[in-house]
């Protein structure tokens, strides 16, 4: 069990949501009613799932692949510890993960 913390772009607290391993950080922001969109629902064709993960959370994370790099270049707010919420599976490990949605989205499908 996870104990996923969505903090709004201003950084206060919005909701925390348990979470169980195997699942999706995309749908669990889906499942919370959080503000993010992930247009492609998760084919890494939009990145409208980014969000900015805790910089100690984010170390625990595997790497972002080269694909997922590429797209988060492109999104908006962009910081050193941002991923894509579709690209994030939970671990059984992951005891707590606080993540941050930001300010905007950029949309990269259908251009
Ligand atoms: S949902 Fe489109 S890149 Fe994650």
């Amino acid at each position: 069990m996870t104990l996923v913390r969505f903090f709004r772009a201003d950084g206060t607290l919005d909701k925390e949501v348990e979470a169980e391993p195997g699942q999706r950080l995309l749908d669990v922001a889906w499942a919370a009613r959080e503000p993010l969109e992930g247009a492609c629902e998760g084919v890494m064709a939009c990145s409208t799932c980014h969000v900015i993960v805790a910089a100690a959370d984010f170390e625990k994370l595997p790497a972002a692949s080269e694909e997922e790099e590429d797209l988060l270049d492109f999104a908006a707010h962009v910081t050193r510890t941002s991923r894509l919420a579709c690209q994030i599976i939970l671990t059984g490990d992951m005891k707590t993960l606080d993540v941050r949605i930001p300010a905007a989205a950029t949309n990269w499908m259908g251009r």
